[in-house]
């Protein structure tokens, strides 16, 4: 089973994911797509020699071209990490149930466009909640808007900083995302 991980930024679940699949058997990290040249994933892709690929939004939206990288590349399974372009219906159709992204917030909390990175923690900050979380759920058309498929809540202290949720929330991604989706692709392919 091969999987593709599209990222927009520094690529530390891409990081955590492709580590995670090299010890296991049958499942690997085929292909990193990103919409950003000058994204930290194509390091993190060159460091662990997995091929990557540098989209347009031409490339997205108006043509098959990405969905013909997935066939190129015998894709099975998509991961979202950081990704910040809407998906498309012809992706969509082809990958139902073996697309998912990670979101970080407890949706439908601060979810939504514009809601990524550093913007929820601050947003968790200024509303002083006590919980934030994470969210692993199925993509759709709809930012974060698909099924939920696992959430984990950890806590906010009254000394955090919105960095300091941000780390939080980052390290139990990497700490779940690997697992869930190893997870969802066994789920689906006993
Ligand atoms: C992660 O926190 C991920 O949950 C978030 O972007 C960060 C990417 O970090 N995704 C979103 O906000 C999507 N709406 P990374 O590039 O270091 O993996």
């Amino acid at each position: 089973m091969n999987i593709a991980i599209f990222a927009s930024g520094g690529g530390s679940n891409a990081d955590t994911i492709i580590q995670h699949f090299k010890h296991i058997k049958n499942i690997s990290v085929r292909l990193v797509v990103t919409n950003n040249p000058k994204a930290g994933v194509l390091r993190v892709a060159d460091f662990h020699q997995v091929p990557f690929e540098i989209i347009t939004k031409s490339m997205l939206y108006d043509s098959s071209d990405v969905l013909s990288l997935m066939k190129q590349y015998e894709i099975d399974f998509i991961a979202l990490a950081g990704f910040l372009w809407w998906v498309p219906d012809n992706i969509l159709n082809e990958y139902q149930g073996s697309i998912v992204n990670i979101h970080p917030s407890l949706l439908p909390k601060y979810g939504g466009k514009g809601m990524y990175g550093h913007h929820i923690h601050e947003a968790v900050h200024r509303s002083k909640d006590t919980y934030t979380g994470l969210t692993i759920h199925h993509v759709t058309e709809e930012y974060d808007a698909g099924q939920i498929i696992v959430q984990v809540k950890c806590p906010v202290y009254a000394s955090d900083t919105p960095q300091d949720i941000g780390r939080r929330v980052l390290a139990f991604e990497h700490a779940v995302y690997p697992r869930t989706i190893q997870f969802l692709i066994e789920d689906r392919n006993p």
